[in-house]
């Protein structure tokens, strides 16, 4: 049973976004030291949005100023539009181009993005191999989070339960109009994507939410102080013991109240 009181203690707000996002690096680039050192790959699970833009861009100041290599780095990423080109403007592979991976000494052959052009025939299918192959790596080590307004995490939109594995979703309306701006209008944003499922975000040794912004404020508040449910997705998230809440000052006003 799970007590609706229950907060979090794994809760760290800084002054600035900067800050934020450098510290959320540093504990990326100290786990992917960390792996070099014993031999290993580490698996990271990465999302897109605003949110990580500075968390990127710190790590690609750490690969071309103080030589972190992402030569052992195998990446999964949260969630695609659906459907999507990869070569599409604002398609999460392209995000991901222009933010990370064009940047850092990733192996093409390690990066893994749901891909937005699975016929509707294979995506089950397709779904669960991507699932089964984060398994087969032994899981993910660190897992990025932002926060979607409407407390979706990935794009597992309200409703969705703890339960769900890597599948096809409709986008809610808070999200579509939340892209509308990107997109140059609603009309142009897709209605359905791709998404981790929450078993498979849950799963991570570690989960990062980083969230920014006073926009973030009121459903970070509802996340961590409203009642656990699936119409909250990130409410799952606080009872984790390997998450950490990572925000600004705007992000956590609410909470600090
Ligand atoms: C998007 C993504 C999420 C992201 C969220 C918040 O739709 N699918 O992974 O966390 O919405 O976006 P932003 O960081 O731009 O506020």
């Amino acid at each position: 049973m799970i007590d609706k009181n229950t907060l979090t203690s794994n809760i760290i707000v800084f002054a600035k976004e900067l800050d934020a996002s450098r510290a959320v690096a540093k504990q990326i680039q100290q786990a992917i030291v960390a792996k070099q050192s014993a031999g290993q790959p580490i698996v990271l699970g990465l999302a897109t949005g605003n949110t990580p833009k500075l968390v990127y861009q710190e790590l690609v100041r750490m690969h071309k100023n103080e030589g972190l290599s992402f030569e052992n780095v195998i990446t999964f990423n949260l969630d695609e539009y659906y459907p999507m080109m990869p070569s599409h403007q604002l398609s999460y592979h392209n995000f991901m181009n222009i933010h990370l991976f064009s940047h850092v000494n990733m192996l093409p052959e390690n990066i893994n993005i749901p891909y937005g052009q699975w016929s509707k025939a294979e995506l089950i299918e397709k779904c669960k191999i991507y699932d089964e192959k984060i398994q087969q790596l032994g899981g993910i080590d660190i897992q990025l989070l932002g926060i979607g307004r409407n407390g979706h995490i990935g794009f597992n939109e309200p409703g969705s339960t703890m339960d769900t594995c890597t599948r096809l979703i409709d986008l809610h309306e808070t999200t579509r109009n939340d892209a509308a701006k990107d997109f140059e209008g609603l009309h142009n944003v897709p209605y359905q994507a791709i998404t981790m499922g929450i078993q498979t975000i849950t799963s991570a040794r570690k989960i990062l939410l980083l969230a920014l912004g006073e926009r973030k404020s009121v459903i970070v508040h509802k996340a961590l102080t409203g009642e656990i449910t699936s119409d909250v997705p990130a409410s799952y998230l606080r009872v984790l013991p390997q998450i950490e809440f990572i925000f600004d000052k705007e992000a956590a006003a609410l909470i600090n109240r």
